[in-house]
């Protein structure tokens, strides 16, 4: 926990823990997260190296680790190669990535060069993060590691500027005024992984204080979760099995694409392409076994004209 009353994103280490498994393993051509790993802790890691082994702990404790990080591998590698895609057709001055937890783009992107990223997220989950790409974070270390620092990690973009953000109560614009965001300038506004744990009038607030920011030359990249009565089974499973996996993170809005475009469409924004997962990952051959998860995750493109 932080000051701020809630505990660092417990689901931002899983989807990173998902890019690092399947770094190197999945879709080779067209996914790589080589900077994952190394945001990881020791016991988090652990996870990671037994997915890639194949190799499935004892316990079902670990073993629901395991079966999470599994599922997620496959989830994330279709999501990150749409949402690279789009960011490198859309590279603009300014990047603005809503709810970043441990996203890597800022690390990892070479086409990001002349880019300044914001990276808005949840106090906690932030300050956690930058303990971790400093190498401070008690997680990092290892038993005989002590007080040892990691050096930190080299960004790939122009800069980097942390903007914390509760979406839930705080004013968006007011914060990234403060942090020298450019509302008249076009800007790119990723918002991965996020939608689904906000309530629908959180996810409407949110729109409109980006569009207020959003000039033409703009784009909006959204993952969201289409709603299915199989994931929201799957997901009061999880819950109930292995609360510690995704505890006090629960989904608050699922969004039909329909309803998406025409949300979007209010601010301004029209969607050029929404694709499911399970499509994507079929096109790369990715691996596919949670058809469920992929079929209802989607990434949209929005553009401002
Ligand atoms: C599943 S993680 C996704 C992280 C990252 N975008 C990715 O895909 O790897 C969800 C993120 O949403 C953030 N988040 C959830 N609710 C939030 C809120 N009310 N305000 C700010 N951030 C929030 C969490 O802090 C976390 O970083």
């Amino acid at each position: 926990m932080t000051e701020s009353g809630r505990a660092a994103s417990r689901t931002a280490v899983l989807v990173c823990q998902g890019r690092a498994a399947a770094h190197g393993r999945a879709a080779t051509d067209q996914f790589a997260d080589p900077v994952a790993v190394g945001l990881l802790g020791v016991a988090e890691r652990t996870t990671v190296d037994q997915v890639r082994a194949n190799t499935p702990p004892e316990g079902w404790r670990e073993r629901t680790a395991y079966e999470s990080v599994r599922a997620c591998a496959e989830v994330v590698v279709p999501r990150t190669v749409a949402i690279d895609r789009a960011l490198r057709a859309r590279v603009t001055g300014q990047l603005v990535i809503l709810g970043a937890g441990l996203d890597t783009r800022a690390w990892r992107l070479p086409e990001l060069a002349q880019t300044d990223v914001w990276e808005v997220d949840h106090p906690a989950s932030q300050q956690d993060k930058r303990a971790r790409l400093a190498g401070t974070a008690p997680v990092l270390r290892g038993p005989d590691e002590g007080d040892v620092h990691h050096a930190e990690l080299p960004a790939t973009a122009r800069s980097v500027r942390f903007t914390p953000v509760d979406f839930a109560v705080d004013d968006l614009g007011a914060a990234l005024d403060a942090a020298g965001h450019d509302p008249s300038a076009p800007t790119t506004w990723l918002w991965e992984g996020v939608v689904p744990y906000l309530t629908r009038d959180e996810v409407h607030a949110t729109v409109a204080a980006l569009a207020a920011r959003t000039v033409p030359g703009s784009a909006l990249v959204v993952n969201y979760q289409a709603p299915s009565a199989r994931v929201a089974a799957g997901r009061l499973l999880t819950r109930v099995l292995g609360g510690f996996v995704t505890s006090g993170e629960p989904w608050r809005s699922l969004w039909k694409p329909q309803r998406m475009a025409v949300l979007l469409a209010e601010y301004g924004l029209r969607v050029v392409s929404d694709d499911s997962l399970l499509a994507l990952a079929h096109t790369l051959g990715s691996p596919a076994r949670g058809r469920t998860s992929l079929r209802s995750g989607r990434v949209a493109v929005a553009e401002s004209h």
